[in-house]
């Protein structure tokens, strides 16, 4: 629980006391507000063991008779010289959640500085935010004796002056429902592939519809089969656990425009009757990240209900598994809408189910924005790595604003272009499409694939295959699930015009 609180630091008398401080010119030491805890600082810089570098750490342990500090333990935490972040103060905040783990310290209070050229509120913000994403751990199937009891945050205060408190406290509202986002799509992620199966989507769905503030909707079998949705009913044919596609509604009730989020939502992918090589196949519970964040992204609108648009979620889902029932290569479906595709490679799956989503939701509740979330391709990772989310869109505007709601959101994006060349290695014999493109720009023919299915509508898809699970650690991203893109379209949602 975090609270905004004008007490003064002397006052606290809990578990760690932490002060942040800028790295000063060369030769002089960081400067603090409090003048006890400057004498500190000034020994430390003396012996060379504190200069205020970015996420260093001096803790110190005051002595009963250290007069102005009751708190068991002082921890002070540089911010660096160079320039002022968002991101800066998410990863000092993700670096005092792992430091009080560590430490088991319960209660905490942290000084947001005020003398500093950043906005109290964002500070506080994005220190929220760090500090709850720092503290995730996913520890739900570990059996723990005792003595091995991991530490619990259970306290933490936010000090700031009077003046600031109202705003602090919006400010503070709004980085916990964005990092309570990020770790409810961890949540998802972490669940293993029999656990959470498309149903576990269905479900979901469904508890945060009975909240309030949205209506969810699912549709089975039967129906898809009555929709003609062969992609996603063809992906999900190979296993026992029937495909679902999860529709949740956001609505003003006024005439505002329409976002539609569709989030793919392959709760395993062995690669079908294509299988994969078993190296790393683990991984592949982790391929229902896109539809995590789309589904964490309407638990947060839910919450805050924002008045200037209605938003539309299509989360289909379905476990890729090679069976005497599984789509095979070489076989031709038709997506939602008529299109048919031959299906080569039964590892290309992700397309498949997005097609018939982003159909379907364009004709049944035509938006005026489309965004699409998907561990599609690993081409992804060839190209931009484990620290830009791949952006393509038929659409400036909404590149531009997608791109700034990353940056907001400490989760970068790198637009990718899509061009009616590309399409071109799409072509079949024997279909209106076929689902692989060769090697050539893997990441860009998939994109290609799902434009076919938006028409004009201004579409931007985001392929986080590189950035949705490992070497992402940050001090406020663990290790495992990265939690991406809930935030990013919760930033999105917040900044429309
Ligand atoms: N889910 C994978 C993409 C993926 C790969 C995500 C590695 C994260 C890490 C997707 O369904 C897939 O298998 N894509 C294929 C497409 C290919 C067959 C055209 C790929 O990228 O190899
Ligand atoms: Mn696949
Ligand atoms: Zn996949």
């Amino acid at each position: 629980m975090i609270v905004v609180s004008n007490k003064k630091a002397s006052q606290f008398s809990g578990d760690l006391l932490v002060f942040f401080v800028r790295q000063s010119e060369k030769k002089r030491p960081p400067v603090c507000s409090d003048k006890l805890v400057q004498e500190r600082i000034d020994h430390a810089f003396e012996l060379g063991d504190c200069q205020g570098k970015k996420e260093e750490c001096l803790l110190i342990y005051p002595e009963r008779v250290f007069d102005g500090v009751r708190a068991k333990r002082l921890l002070i935490v540089g911010l660096g010289g160079d320039e002022l972040s968002r991101e800066l103060f998410r990863r000092v905040g993700g670096v005092v959640a792992q430091k009080a783990l560590a430490l088991k310290a319960e209660k905490l209070f942290l000084v947001v500085p005020e003398e500093l050229p950043f906005s109290a509120s964002e500070m506080a913000e994005c220190l929220s935010e760090g500090l709850i994403l720092g503290a995730y751990r996913f520890r739900k199937y570990i059996k723990e004796e005792d003595d091995e009891k991991q530490g619990e945050i259970k306290r933490i205060s936010l000090s700031v002056t009077d003046s600031a408190m109202a705003h602090v406290r919006k400010a503070v509202k709004r980085g916990v429902v964005a990092a309570d986002a990020g770790i409810a799509v961890r949540n998802m992620a972490n669940e293993p592939g029999n656990v959470w199966i498309p149903q576990a989507f269905a479900e979901y769905g469904r508890k945060i519809a009975e909240k309030g503030g949205i209506v969810s909707r699912i549709l089975d079998v039967d129906e898809m089969q009555q929709l003609k949705m062969e992609g996603i009913l063809g992906v999900g044919q190979g296993s026992a656990h029937p495909p679902k596609l999860v529709i949740l509604e956001y609505r003003t009730g006024k005439n505002v425009p329409t976002l539609l989020l569709v989030g793919k939502g392959i709760t395993f992918d062995s690669g079908g009757v294509s299988l994969k090589s078993g190296e790393n196949m683990g991984d592949m519970k982790y391929d229902m990240c896109g539809g995590a964040a789309v589904m964490a992204a309407m638990e947060a609108v839910a919450e805050e209900k924002p008045g200037r648009l209605d938003i539309v979620a299509l989360i289909p889902a379905a476990e890729n598994l090679p069976s005497s029932t599984a789509l095979k290569p070489g076989d031709i479906i038709t997506q939602y809408g008529g299109k048919t595709v031959e299906v080569l490679n039964t590892d290309a799956e992700g397309r498949l189910i997005l097609a018939d989503a982003l159909a379907y939701g364009v004709e049944q509740f035509k938006p005026d924005a489309v965004i699409d979330v998907a561990t599609l391709t690993g081409a992804v990772i060839i190209g931009l790595g484990h620290h830009r989310t791949g952006l393509l869109s038929n659409n400036d505007e909404l590149s531009t604003n997608i791109l700034a709601a990353g940056e907001r959101a400490g989760e970068p994006l790198w637009r990718l272009p899509l061009a009616d060349e590309y399409r071109e290695q799409l072509k079949s014999q024997v279909a209106d499409l076929k689902n692989i493109g060769g090697r050539a720009a893997g990441t860009i023919t998939a994109a290609a694939f799902l434009q076919e299915f938006v028409g004009k509508i201004p579409w931007a898809h985001l392929d986080i295959a590189g950035t949705a699970w490992n070497y992402t650690e940050k001090p406020y991203i663990p290790k495992g699930p990265s939690g991406i893109a809930a935030r990013t379209l919760i930033e999105f949602i917040r900044s429309w015009k």
